[in-house]
């Protein structure tokens, strides 16, 4: 590839990649990046599969012989026909004793024309009943709806809490409800329908929503069951009495809407939705291009070797919108002098791309590691750069591979420390949407500055490709050996080098192992681990839902140290 200095400019004509085979036919000329990337993509939808099998063949089985629709059918049917969903954190509990997924459904759909948060009970398993998974996956639904303004709707049927893990449940559980009521009053709208058990606690999943909607013989919805009722009292009651949808429909008013069954369930909860009076406050997209190369030649570009370095611009011109088709050649050249992605600074701070894209229509600013580290010259870009966005309150994309900031006497005599005090400023004041895809490598602080998790992405998503860490293993283990070596010679002690070599080798598949995408994911670091090739639909997705709420960039920022 020829990087254009003049203008850091990437069109067709530019790329290394060779046209990429048709998707699934294997090997590429550009290595085995191809081979290898789409094994990980296939592990990847392995588990996605566990997770959508719910409870498995035996719950599955029990719960449609019983007349009832699936988690994943209910929330089909409430969509609009042909919409997406956008699931987020399917992969939550993977490497855990609980099953994948948390025995909860949630993500972005559009109902009646509107964006919602939906979170939906998957009653095969366990019941539906809550883990620890179950609540953060929960937690992390309401605060997506809370950033993006959107309204939520709750499929409920669980059994409550996770009763053997209750003490990780009871105490901090009690968010949910509160983060209902708090949606409501910041004129989120909050819609409940209840399919089947949702008492004690998950009496206020109803109890706390705007419009209820239960099914008739499905809903059970009381503080107690018949059977602590009559512990308690004395008195002897039946399900219905306490808690069925006639009752609540018809005499306690705790239920808005009596639904004859669940098909009915949905089609009043996209009625509620329908009349919510719904408009998005935010951008509206602009006229939307296919990119001007293939996505599909990520698979060719995304070493799977971290240690190759690769150029973001090529992932870049994959994602984001192309030049209008009109204004083109025929061989993808700008006739009009548009072109798909205006790098910024081209000439400084070069291993940080920064640049101005579309994507699905949207304005966006990108920060993308190009060669690894970070220096000066890059965070104190990068700071300019944020600013620049907030000031005409434009989202920021950061496309992670950075090894971290630079270490050394020169880099710290230089400032490093500083500069990248800034970069982290920027990222941390910054009140423009971010989105996150960690591509490749993401370690030390370089994780922070270029917007990891901790710095509250409203989206962040990764690639089967990457690793985060605090460094990676091989110089983890290497930093433990030295560590190990001063602490006996301080003691007087021989550093057995030999007995060391175990430790080292263990402590360096924990690493490797607890830096991969599904590890991560499994602990809800990220929204999904997603196939490069669907990133820009992903994104387009997030930017719709940002678009929910007006943007406003952020002209105040902490003291910048220069
Ligand atoms: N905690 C842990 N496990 C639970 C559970 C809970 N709250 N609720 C159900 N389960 C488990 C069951 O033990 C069973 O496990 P198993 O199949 O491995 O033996 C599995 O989930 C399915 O439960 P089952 O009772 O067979 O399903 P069901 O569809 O007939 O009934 C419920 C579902 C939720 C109505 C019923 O299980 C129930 O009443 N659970 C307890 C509800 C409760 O009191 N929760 C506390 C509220 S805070």
């Amino acid at each position: 590839m020829t990087e254009n200095d003049s203008v850091g400019h990437l069109d067709k004509l530019d790329t290394t990649l060779d046209t990429p085979p048709p998707s699934g036919s294997g090997g590429s000329t550009s290595g085995g990046n191809r081979a290898a990337l789409l094994e990980k993509i296939e592990a990847l939808d392995a588990e996605h599969a566990k997770a959508a099998a719910g409870g498995g063949e035996k719950y599955v089985a029990r719960h449609k012989a019983r007349g009832k629709l699936l988690a994943r059918e209910r929330i089909e049917l409430l969509l609009d026909e042909g919409s997406p969903f956008l699931e987020t954190q399917p992969l939550i509990g993977w490497g855990s004793d609980f099953p994948v997924g948390g025995s909860i459904i949630t993500g972005i759909g559009v109902v009646e024309g509107v964006e919602c948060m939906i979170v939906a009970n998957d009653p095969t398993v366990k019941g539906g009943a809550l883990n620890p998974y179950s609540l953060k996956r929960s937690f992390r639904a309401a605060e997506i709806a809370e950033k993006n303004g959107l309204p939520t709707i709750n499929l409920t049927e669980s059994g409550g809490a996770d009763l053997p893990t209750q003490k990780d449940i009871f105490i901090p559980g009690g968010k949910g409800f509160r983060d209902l009521t708090r949606a409501s009053a910041r004129k989120q709208p909050t819609i409940s329908v209840v399919f089947g058990n949702s008492t004690a606690g998950g009496a206020y999943v109803p109890g706390m929503s705007d419009y209820v909607i239960m099914v008739k013989e499905g809903a059970k919805v009381f503080l107690a069951g018949p059977p602590l009722v009559k512990m308690a009292t004395g008195e002897d009651t039946d399900d219905e009495s306490l808690g069925g949808a006639e009752m609540h429909s018809r005499i306690s008013g705790s239920s808005d809407f009596l639904a004859v069954d669940e098909h009915d369930a949905i089609r009043q909860a996209r009625r509620v939705v329908a009349r919510l009076n719904w408009r998005k406050r935010g951008p509206l997209p602009k006229e939307i291009h296919e990119p001007d190369l293939d996505p599909e030649g990520l698979l060719d570009l995304i070493p799977t070797d971290l240690k190759e370095p690769f150029d973001p611009r090529e992932a870049i011109l994959r994602i984001v919108d192309g030049v209008s088709t009109s204004s083109t050649t025929g061989d993808g050249r700008s006739t009009s002098g548009d072109q798909a992605f205006d790098e910024f600074k081209p000439l400084y701070g070069s291993s940080l791309c920064v640049g101005w894209a579309r994507l699905h229509g949207y304005e966006i600013g990108i920060l993308a590691n190009a060669r690894g580290v970070l220096m000066s010259e890059e965070a104190q870009k990068a700071a300019q750069f944020i600013q620049l966005a907030n000031q005409k309150d434009t989202p920021l994309l950061f496309l992670h591979n950075t090894t971290g900031y630079m270490v050394g006497t020169e880099y710290e005599q230089g400032g490093i420390i500083k500069h990248g005090a800034m970069m982290i400023n920027a990222v941390s004041n910054s009140t423009v949407p971010h989105l996150t895809v960690i591509m490749g490598a993401s370690y030390g602080a370089g994780n922070y500055g270029m917007n990891g998790r901790a710095y509250d992405p409203r989206f962040l998503f990764t690639w089967p490709s990457a690793k985060s860490a605090v460094m990676g293993p091989a110089q983890l283990a290497g930093v433990m050996e030295i560590v190990a070596r001063e602490s006996a010679e301080k003691k007087g002690e021989i550093f057995d080098a030999e007995g060391f070599k175990g430790v080292k080798e263990m402590v360096e598949s924990m690493v490797e192992e607890q830096s991969l995408p599904m590890f991560l994911s499994g602990l809800g670091y990220d929204d999904g681990v997603i196939d490069p090739r669907d990133t820009r639909t992903v994104l387009g997705l997030c930017l719709s839902a940002i678009a929910t709420k007006e943007i406003e960039g952020a002209m105040n920022f902490g003291v910048f140290r220069m």
